[in-house]
């Protein structure tokens, strides 16, 4: 099944009888069968444990995640020609590389596995670095995204560079476009280390040079896209509600971006917390503060406002570069959540059909393609070349790609039934997420 499948892929620009005789056998199929992985090795660590120091709410800590998403682009029509796998439930997320739907695909074996380690790059966060960690299994590795439609050509760090060269680039948001930033670095550096130049107080915030072309990434940590004053402790838990200034775009952001040639910006997770909301330097609102004498408003309001806000400053800002908007990322906490216990102990990929998005991500992401929708249409009118990234299908099904317990280094050393923080929302590196930047290089150049 599979080695039709791929001869399909390679020889879909040849007859059209062959494509023919291939869609009828592929048909009679289901797409399931390409997951033929069907051992799932159990890590043996009991009940999750109670982290006693959150506050009830959100997600909490400073460097929790936020959810990257996915880009969602308005794309053309594939190409005729090509037989179509039947639909998809799935929510059809748009990753148009002009030839055909990037985001609709399958996660593939892929024996060749990551081309960074966790040797080969110092760069990876320490929570994220699960080889390092002792995550015992390694088979979340051996998987490639497979676009159904089309090849995708896996990531081409050298190409990436000479491209590149002499241009600057910013990934925007909370932790998962940290997570993202230091995916790309890794996979740019077996061709060049990238040097540091600059950080923040707060080493929040960090820019990277590629010395040899001249190539600059930053990493702007603007959770909330707008201004924020945020209260919390080293431990990540919350002193004081949020304060959020709606329709004020946090300048860490704004004051770089018609510097730079590439954005990729996103924002999810934060939004859930206790918040006292402002707009025009007037309290409008707020979530989850009690005992405060304000209108409790729910988190959609805000974060219609604020992506209203930030998307048109982009529609309007006459850039001439590409702006990705990415959609927040889907997480796998399973019986609990990340406050209470939560954990994902897959090691494989979920088969089609059986991951669905939970209530709370659902809600973050149409809230995204609702603003990103209107401010496309303006952005349009100005010229601005504003593009959705949507991950969602593609991280859908990888609930074994997330650091779990190893998001400490051999948390059960000690105590093989240790009680222990698990992450079931940002990714190992190397990981899935590394197949975002092999869908960015497609989207950027071959579209
Ligand atoms: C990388 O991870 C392996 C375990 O997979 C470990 O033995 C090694 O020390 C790690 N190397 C670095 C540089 O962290
Ligand atoms: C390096 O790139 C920046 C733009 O990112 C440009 O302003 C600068 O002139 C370039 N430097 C050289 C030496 O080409
Ligand atoms: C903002 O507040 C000022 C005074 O506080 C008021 O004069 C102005 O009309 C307000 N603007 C909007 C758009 O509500
Ligand atoms: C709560 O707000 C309302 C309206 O702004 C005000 O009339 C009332 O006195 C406030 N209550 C308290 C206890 O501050
Ligand atoms: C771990 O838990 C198992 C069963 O719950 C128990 O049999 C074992 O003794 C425990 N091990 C340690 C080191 O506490």
């Amino acid at each position: 099944m599979k080695l039709i499948w791929r001869l399909w892929s390679l020889n879909k620009h040849n007859h059209w009888l062959f494509k023919l005789a291939v869609a009828i056998l592929l048909m009679g199929l289901s797409f399931r069968l390409f997951f033929y992985q069907s051992t799932t090795f159990e890590p043996n660590f009991e009940h999750p444990f109670l982290d006693k120091t959150q506050v009830p709410k959100p997600p909490l800590s400073a460097d929790i995640p936020k959810t990257p998403v996915a880009v969602d682009i308005p794309k053309p029509p594939v190409s005729v020609d090509v037989p179509e796998p039947e639909d998809e439930e799935a929510p059809k997320n748009e990753l148009d590389a002009g030839k055909c739907d990037l985001s609709v695909g399958d996660w593939i074996p892929n024996p060749s596995g990551a081309i960074y380690t966790n040797a080969s790059c110092p760069l990876i966060e320490g929570h994220q670095n699960c080889m390092r960690n002792g995550r015992p299994d390694s088979g979340y590795l051996f998987w490639r995204w497979k676009p159904r439609d089309c090849e995708l050509p896996p990531f081409d760090a050298q190409r990436f560079l000479q491209l590149m060269r002499n241009k600057a680039w910013a990934l925007i948001g909370d932790s998962i476009s940290r997570n993202h930033v230091q995916s790309l670095l890794c996979m740019l550096s077996s061709v060049e280390q990238a040097v540091e130049v600059y950080h923040d107080k707060e080493y929040k915030s960090k820019r990277w040079h590629f010395p040899s072309y001249n190539f600059t990434i930053s990493n702007i940590w603007s959770p909330f896209l707008v201004d924020a004053a945020i209260f919390e402790d080293n431990n990540g838990v919350s002193t004081a509600e949020v304060q959020l200034q709606l329709d004020k775009l946090d300048e860490k952001w704004t004051n770089l971006y018609q510097n730079i040639d590439y954005a990729i910006i996103s924002t999810g997770k934060w939004f859930l917390k206790a918040a006292i909301y402002h707009e025009n330097d007037t309290v409008v609102g707020c979530h989850i503060c009690p005992g405060k004498n304000f209108t409790e408003k729910g988190f959609v309001f805000a974060y219609e406002k604020a992506l209203h806000y930030a998307m048109d400053f982009i529609a309007t800002s006459k850039h001439k570069g590409l702006i990705f908007f990415r959609t927040s990322t889907p997480d796998h906490f399973e019986n609990g959540e990340w406050h209470n216990g939560g954990t994902c102990l897959k090691t494989t990929p979920a088969k089609e059909g059986e991951m669905e998005l939970k209530d709370l991500n659902r809600i973050l992401r149409d809230t995204e393609l609702a603003e990103f929708e209107k401010a496309s249409a303006k952005a349009a009118d100005s010229g601005v070349n504003l593009k959705l990234l949507d991950f969602t299908n593609l991280l859908l099904s990888r609930p074994d790609g997330h650091p779990g317990p190893y998001r400490q280094f051999h948390p059960f050393a000690e105590d093989k039934n240790a009680t222990v923080q698990n992450d079931c929302l940002h990714w190992c590196l190397p990981g899935p997420i590394d197949y975002w930047n092999d869908v960015i290089m497609e989207m950027i150049f071959n579209s």
